[in-house]
């Protein structure tokens, strides 16, 4: 063969070994190495204890995974969520971590999450669809079952007699709508058991401070039990009994939800009589459901969380374990 001939076959090899190796597929991430993901997190504000221990159990389980976390503070407002949900979207995130504020008017916005293929896993408080497949799993607390344990602890301690005061959370939220619900088919067995002012304090300390107050001032010698739908809420209507001049715990009986470490000092102090515990150290949880949706796992429609009742006979040993 002559020397032009040989120097052309070469150069068509070697074009030909480039354009192999150009087309080969990406290497694999080596085994345990994270691929990176983006994962959006729409979360509900910063109203409570619980919150603020939620978003930090899910910021530090993303860092622990190596994955990007947006998040969002919607400031209580489901507009807001929207906008964030819009945004997650628009970006092309991996997944979508949604705890919403309120029950009703997500389908939308869940049609369109669909539409753009990224699972929508909802922790902490459930929606109102008419398709359950809109998202990919939910991640919460039974709140009927935490309103039960409350009402049935309160007709314990009162022998069924009791004119009640209680502290709803945010209107249209899940728990404030499953707490209710929990609660009055509880005490519903007691005829003797009434709630005799309801309002929302929005599951704020202050707002919680403030109804109570209002309550107080129209009605304080008719009142033998608050029931608040989360601890800031009881908390802060412990303040105002005791600005009104009376005994929080013993004057008038104080039963809250979630386990905060708050609620838990009020009751070795004797101030809080009892709380149910909602455990917001959904991280880990959130994350397995990411990791598995993505991966074409089967995911249950929803994980239930446990939810434990303590009262003043366990705060003091149960305080020190306390995580939030
Ligand atoms: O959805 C859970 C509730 O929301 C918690 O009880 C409350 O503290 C929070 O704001």
């Amino acid at each position: 063969m002559r020397t032009s001939s040989v120097r052309c076959l070469l150069a068509a090899m070697s074009a030909l070994c480039i354009t192999l190796v150009s087309c080969a597929p990406k290497p694999e991430a080596p085994t345990g190495e994270k691929k990176g993901l983006l994962v959006g997190f729409s979360q509900i504000g910063a109203e409570s204890g619980w919150r603020t221990a939620e978003t930090k159990s899910i910021r530090e389980e993303a860092e622990k995974r190596g994955i990007t976390l947006r998040f969002s503070d919607a400031q209580q407002k489901q507009v807001n969520q929207v906008t964030a949900l819009n945004a997650f979207i628009a970006e092309g995130v991996d997944a979508i971590i949604l705890a919403p504020v309120v029950k009703d008017g997500w389908e939308p916005m869940l049609k369109k999450a669909r539409d753009a293929k990224i699972p929508v896993i909802l922790v902490d408080r459930g929606v109102t669809v008419s398709d359950d497949s809109l998202y990919t799993t939910l991640i919460a607390a039974d709140f009927v079952e935490e309103g039960r344990l409350a009402g049935e602890w309160l007709a314990k301690k009162t022998g069924g007699k009791c004119n009640i005061v209680e502290l709803q959370g945010t209107p249209g939220a899940d728990p404030a709508i499953e707490r209710k619900k929990g609660f009055d088919e509880a005490i519903a067995k007691y005829p003797g058991m009434k709630i005799i002012r309801s309002q929302s304090g929005d599951f704020t300390r202050t707002n919680g401070k403030e109804v109570m107050e209002a309550f107080l001032k129209v009605d304080a010698s008719n009142i033998q039990a608050v029931y608040a739908h989360n601890d800031d809420m009881g908390l802060g209507a412990i303040q105002a009994i005791r600005e009104a001049g009376l005994k929080p715990g013993t004057d008038i009986l104080v039963v809250s939800i979630d386990g905060e470490k708050d609620a838990f000092q009020a009751m070795v102090d004797g101030s809080l009589n009892a709380t149910v515990e909602c455990n917001p150290l959904l991280g880990p949880a959130a994350f397995d459901a990411v990791e598995a949706a993505l991966a074409g796992k089967p995911l249950p429609k929803k994980t239930v969380v446990k939810s434990t009742l303590y009262d003043q006979s366990q705060a003091a040993e149960a305080i020190g374990g306390r995580k939030y």
